[in-house]
């Protein structure tokens, strides 16, 4: 006769595991809806992000508003932190050509310290096809998570462009381990989140900088806002839709070099050309296209890793090119918050460009500023000078009424490795370093420097406190 209790022994004990199986599902429920701290203080969960222009910050910022987890910067991730957390969600953006945006940076070379064994993550890159390393720092973060030993909760969703598909896969997938989660955003919203409405601006006056000079042509862009002016602060970035040649509109970014206490929005655009001679989209109608009186359309996208410091500090500014543009509304601003405990301060700038004859951007502005002591020092850099034909000396120091300024053959970063003394006095009283302009030759080459001069542990640690930031494209 058939005995019954193998068959009642084998239901009870997949009765038992199916149980157990749910008890740990709303276990893990519990854990996201409630948010408990661990004995080391680390919360169990983390949403940590790294952003360039504002999108993986947007939806971090969400995500951690409806989780109730904390929200941070990949930076601000400590190995403590890492090696107590239990879950890990991360929204990041890839942006240079596969690289991490600059409030990313620090965290993968702390991976080879941090002990990730007990640790679970899932991540959200952000890209876009157009790219040739279509959201490889996402899928870089991930694969180096997963080889220190940490465990991935599902593969990497990567996004184009926000594809609202993607993001709503994201949150399946988040749904699936018992988040509660947001509705998903309308296509494109993300990149909205930072934008101030977009409104018509007239073009006003445009102006060559740099005749005759052996760089591309440079122009001061001034743009006229035809209805309220809105609002912004140094390192901001207007967002402006450029016809094409299809009767549609392309969106081009340029970093505002003007405040609206100016009552106007300036740009300073290098003319960028294809391969076959054409002038860029946005550059060429921008330069050359476009005529005085006419209508172009503008968000404002405000670009918070690039705002001014919170405190009365030294400021370093540190640039190339159409990079003054930036670092011109940092002055600005300083100096209208002059007499402002928060943000005034004593101001070093370091500029570089090819010709000292041809490429002297603002030089009027610079020189008086230098004058009124606003600038304690400016130290230009021209890669293209005749040092022994135009330069008696190198470098020439010439002295204003109240500040210095340098003229030096090479580059931006050598000028900081020849003041390496000066830049350590500054920083040991607080000083931070602005960087804007070109990303692989000006910026690349001032990390390295900065190595260099202070140590990597330094340069990381500047990066981590706030006290180094960039807008480099
Ligand atoms: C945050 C941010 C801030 C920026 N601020 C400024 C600014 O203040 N001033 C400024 O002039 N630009 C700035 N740029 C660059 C600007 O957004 C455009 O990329 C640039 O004007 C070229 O666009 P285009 O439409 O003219 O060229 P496209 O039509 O896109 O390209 C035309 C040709 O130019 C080449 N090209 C495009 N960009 C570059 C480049 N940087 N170097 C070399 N070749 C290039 C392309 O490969 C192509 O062959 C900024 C970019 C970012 C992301
Ligand atoms: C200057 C620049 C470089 C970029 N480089 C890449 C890249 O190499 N690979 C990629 O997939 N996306 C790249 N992107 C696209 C961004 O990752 C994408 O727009 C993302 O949504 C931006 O998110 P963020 O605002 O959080 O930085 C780049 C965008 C910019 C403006």
């Amino acid at each position: 006769m058939l005995s019954i209790q193998p068959w009642l022994l084998a239901g009870t004990l997949v009765l038992a595991y199916l149980l157990f199986t749910l008890g740990c599902y709303h276990k893990r429920v519990r854990i996201w809806r409630h948010q408990p701290v661990l004995n080391s203080g680390v919360p169990v969960n983390i949403v940590a992000y790294a952003s360039e222009s504002g999108q993986a910050r947007a939806l971090a910022g969400q995500l951690a508003e409806q989780t109730g987890a904390p929200c941070l910067t990949l930076n601000e991730l400590s190995p403590a932190m890492l090696a107590n957390c239990r879950q890990l969600l991360l929204i990041v953006s890839t942006t240079g050509e596969g690289d991490a945006p600059d409030n990313g940076r620090l965290l993968l070379p702390r991976l080879a310290q941090a002990d990730v064994a007990g640790l679970s993550f899932a991540v959200l890159a952000l890209g876009d096809r157009h790219y040739r390393h279509f959201c490889a720092f996402g899928l870089r973060l991930a694969a180096v998570l997963q080889a220190s030993g940490a465990t991935p909760l599902f593969p990497t969703v990567c996004v184009d462009q926000l594809d609202p598909q993607a993001l709503q896969q994201w949150q399946q997938q988040l749904q699936q381990l018992g988040l509660k989660m947001a509705t998903v955003p309308p296509a494109g919203s993300g990149q909205q989140a930072a934008l101030t409405p977009e409104s018509l601006w007239r073009l006003q006056q445009r102006q060559l900088l740099n005749a005759a000079s052996p760089g591309a042509p440079v122009y001061d862009i001034t743009l006229q806002a035809q209805n309220t002016l809105p609002d912004w602060q140094a390192g901001d970035i207007a967002q402006l839709r450029i016809p094409d040649a299809t009767g549609g509109t392309v969106p081009r970014e340029y970093t505002i070099a003007s405040l609206p206490q100016e009552q106007q929005l300036r740009l300073l655009i290098r003319v960028q050309h294809y391969p076959d001679g054409r002038p860029g989209i946005g550059s060429g109608w921008l330069c050359q296209q476009a005529q005085t009186g006419d209508s172009i359309a503008l968000g404002i996208r405000s670009n918070p890793e690039f705002h001014a410091p919170a405190a009365r500090v030294p400021l370093i500014l540190i640039g190339n090119g159409t990079g003054l543009a930036g670092l011109r509304a940092h002055l600005q601003q300083r100096e209208l918050h002059a007499a402002d405990s928060i943000t005034a301060g004593k101001n070093w700038l370091i500029f570089g460009e090819r010709s000292p004859e041809h490429d002297r951007p603002w030089r009027q502005q610079l020189e008086h500023w230098l004058n009124t002591g606003h600038l304690q020092q400016l130290d230009l850099a021209f890669s293209r000078m005749d040092q022994t034909a135009a330069e008696p000396q190198a470098p020439d120091q010439l002295s204003y009424q109240a500040g210095r300024q340098f003229i030096h053959q090479g580059y931006v970063q050598q000028v900081l490795s020849h003041h390496a003394g000066k830049l350590q006095q500054w920083l040991a009283q607080g000083a931070c370093l602005y960087v804007c302009g070109s990303r692989n030759g000006m910026a690349a080459g001032v990390d390295d420097v900065l190595s260099e001069i202070l140590g990597e542990q330094q340069r990381q640690a500047l990066i981590g406190q706030g006290r180094y930031r960039r807008d480099v494209y």
